[in-house]
């Protein structure tokens, strides 16, 4: 478990599972009936789930994972980016402890040795070919364990808008595409999902290796958690994680969780930056409750909550803060801009010589700004605020 209790802003990033998930259920049901299909017709996919740091895509990675190992029909394997275009992490990463020979991989000898000789290969056809190359590609390594494996294989993947890092180099961007392809086409010799996680362009960055367009199913752009989850999600903190136990009353809990809920808008991170606090507190007092939230615990969260909205804009070039403020300000958003809306303003309010479209882009990038059905918003109402409180009034 490599949960981080820090409720700093470095807790929405740690790469971790959820503490108390809950929430998402809509989009489980979705992925669970990709999971059926690809168990009954022995095929695979690729399903992205997109959405700004601190949305909660590492957490859905893990939980879903977790739940489609229950099933007893899924094997999960965590992979990196690095496994696509490097047989022996994928080797490694897909725990082929049958297939690879460790000792050889630990002694750095591997390019001496060849992979070759650490995979196992079902097919004789296979290592031939292997053979005859420096060694198997990743996607022949994927092929071989998955062919041979007795269960249905579950793959994650975050952080996957990185891919563009890759794009490039032509024997990379090859080897990646060659692994995404034998997934998205079945290819594998067994079932297999890739389960991926990323910014909000990360459907873009996989356009740029082959997978033109994913199918409507299986990309997903989150958002906040619905009010009953958040409450769910904060209570467990403070009940759990708290150790209140027999000693809650009811309308104090119920208090807490009002005005924690209050400040975080169903947004993961912020849930993150109080209720922790919330625990922690609790357990430091004899995990008695006040009538009230202690304002330690409060102005703590809130602080947090500021660390993390400078540092998400703090990747956007300063007048372009400047200019977004100015779009809230001028044409407050609602339900969200259209994009030809967006980029009249911006013209509007952007200095001389810089190009709106480039500002716009770097909103979406960073997720500042994030899309749903043709209209873009800020995911989080309390960053709208922020944002035109510090920046809204040097335009
Ligand atoms: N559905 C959820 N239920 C409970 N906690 C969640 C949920 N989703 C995210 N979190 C918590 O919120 C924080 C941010 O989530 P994370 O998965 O790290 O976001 P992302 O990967 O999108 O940046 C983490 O501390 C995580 O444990
Ligand atoms: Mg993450």
């Amino acid at each position: 478990m490599t949960h981080n209790t820090n409720a700093s802003l470095g807790a929405a990033q740690d790469g971790g599972r959820a503490k108390y998930f809950h929430g998402r259920d809509a989009l489980w049901n979705k992925f669970y009936d990709i999971l059926k299909d690809a168990h009954r017709e022995r095929g695979g996919t690729i399903f992205l789930v997109q959405g700004p740091p601190g949305a909660g895509k590492t957490a859905i990675l893990h939980e879903f994972a977790d739940r489609a190992e229950k099933t007893g029909l899924w094997d999960h394997q965590r992979i990196e980016i690095a496994c696509m275009y490097n047989p022996r992490r994928m080797a490694a990463a897909l725990d082929g402890s049958a297939y690879v020979d460790r000792t050889v991989l630990s002694t750095g000898r591997t390019a001496m040795v060849g992979v070759s000789q650490g995979v196992e290969f079902t097919r004789e056809k296979h290592a031939r070919e292997a053979a005859m190359h420096r060694g198997p590609s990743s996607d022949e390594v994927l092929r071989s364990l998955t062919a041979s494996s007795t269960k249905d294989l579950l793959l994650t993947l975050d952080e996957v808008q990185n891919l563009s890092a890759h794009k490039a180099s032509l024997e990379r961007r090859t080897a990646i595409m060659d692994v995404l392809d034998i997934i998205r086409n079945a290819a594998c010799g067994g079932p297999v999902v890739l389960l991926a996680g990323g910014l909000g362009n990360s459907a873009d960055v996989l356009g740029g290796f082959g997978m033109s367009r994913l199918f409507r199913d299986c990309l997903h752009n989150i958002g906040v958690l619905d009010a009953i989850a958040e409450r769910k999600v904060i209570r467990d903190w403070i009940v759990k994680g708290g150790e209140v136990g027999h000693k809650v009353r009811m309308h104090t809990l119920n208090r807490w969780i009002d005005t924690i809920a209050a400040e975080t808008d169903g947004w993961p991170q912020h849930i993150h930056c109080f209720a922790p606090e919330a625990a922690r507190w609790l357990r430091r007092h004899g995990s008695l409750m006040p009538d009230t939230v202690p304002e330690a615990v409060m102005e703590r969260g809130k602080a947090d909550k500021q660390a993390y909205y400078s540092q998400r804009v703090s990747s956007i070039y300063p007048p372009y803060r400047i200019a977004l403020a100015a779009l809230v300000k001028r044409y407050p958003s609602g339900a969200g801009w259209d994009m030809r809306r967006i980029m009249r303003a911006f013209q509007e309010v952007v200095l001389p010589g810089d190009s709106s479209m480039e500002v716009f882009r770097e909103a979406v990038r960073n997720g500042v700004l994030t899309e749903t059905q043709g209209l873009y918003k800020f995911p989080i109402p309390s960053m709208q605020r922020w944002l035109l409180h510090h920046y809204g009034d040097r335009g």
